[in-house]
């Protein structure tokens, strides 16, 4: 079983990760910043609303966002970390705010979730039960999740203009 399981990781690398894995000790947005808003614009403001039309599908999207990094981006990027800057991507063809949960620290007191959002969207973590605001600034975000929060089944909620994306905490 093991060995086949294996096998099978092996032969399908990535694409049938449609999702970031969380949290991802990668910064997209940072990243994205450094080494690609000077031709892209902030947050990839200047890639307009046009933006993936002619890409064929997300293989194209993934493939031009390694060819970038690895170009004109000069900061290649780990497999895993692709998956994370190419679903920043689709949030961007998709005209959805972006979220993505970059650090989970454990403070004596409390666990201390922080990650990146599309600025201006209203972010908030959620379990079905509690809602709980949490503060955004710029593209950066951080919320101490409350002692008793049942955090098992919470997902972080971003919401602008609208357009909402969900992205589970654990
Ligand atoms: C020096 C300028 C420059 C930098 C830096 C750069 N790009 Fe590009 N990018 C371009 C140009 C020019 C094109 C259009 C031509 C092409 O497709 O090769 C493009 C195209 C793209 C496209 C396709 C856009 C569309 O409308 O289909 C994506 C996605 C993209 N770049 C992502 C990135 C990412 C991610 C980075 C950072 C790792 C990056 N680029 C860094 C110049 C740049």
């Amino acid at each position: 079983m093991k060995v086949l399981a294996l096998a099978a990781l092996t032969l399908a690398p990535l694409a049938v990760i449609q999702a970031a894995p969380k949290p991802t000790n990668f910064a997209p947005l940072d990243y994205f910043e450094e080494n690609c808003a000077r031709c892209h614009g902030p947050n990839g403001s200047f890639y307009g609303t046009e933006f993936g039309k002619g890409l064929k599908d997300d293989d194209a999207l993934r493939h031009i966002v390694k060819e970038m990094a690895e170009g004109p981006g000069n900061a290649p990027l780990s497999p895993e970390n692709l998956e994370i800057l190419t679903d920043f991507h689709r949030s961007l063809r998709d005209g959805k705010p972006y979220i993505v949960v970059v650090e989970a620290r454990k403070s004596e007191k409390c666990l201390i979730l922080s990650g990146e959002a599309t600025p201006d969207s209203q972010i908030t973590l959620e379990n079905g039960k509690e809602v709980v605001a949490v503060k955004l600034e710029g593209h950066k975000w951080s919320v101490a999740v409350p002692p008793n929060f049942d955090i098992e089944k919470a997902s972080l909620r971003a919401v602008k203009e609208g357009k909402e994306k969900r992205v589970p905490v654990s």
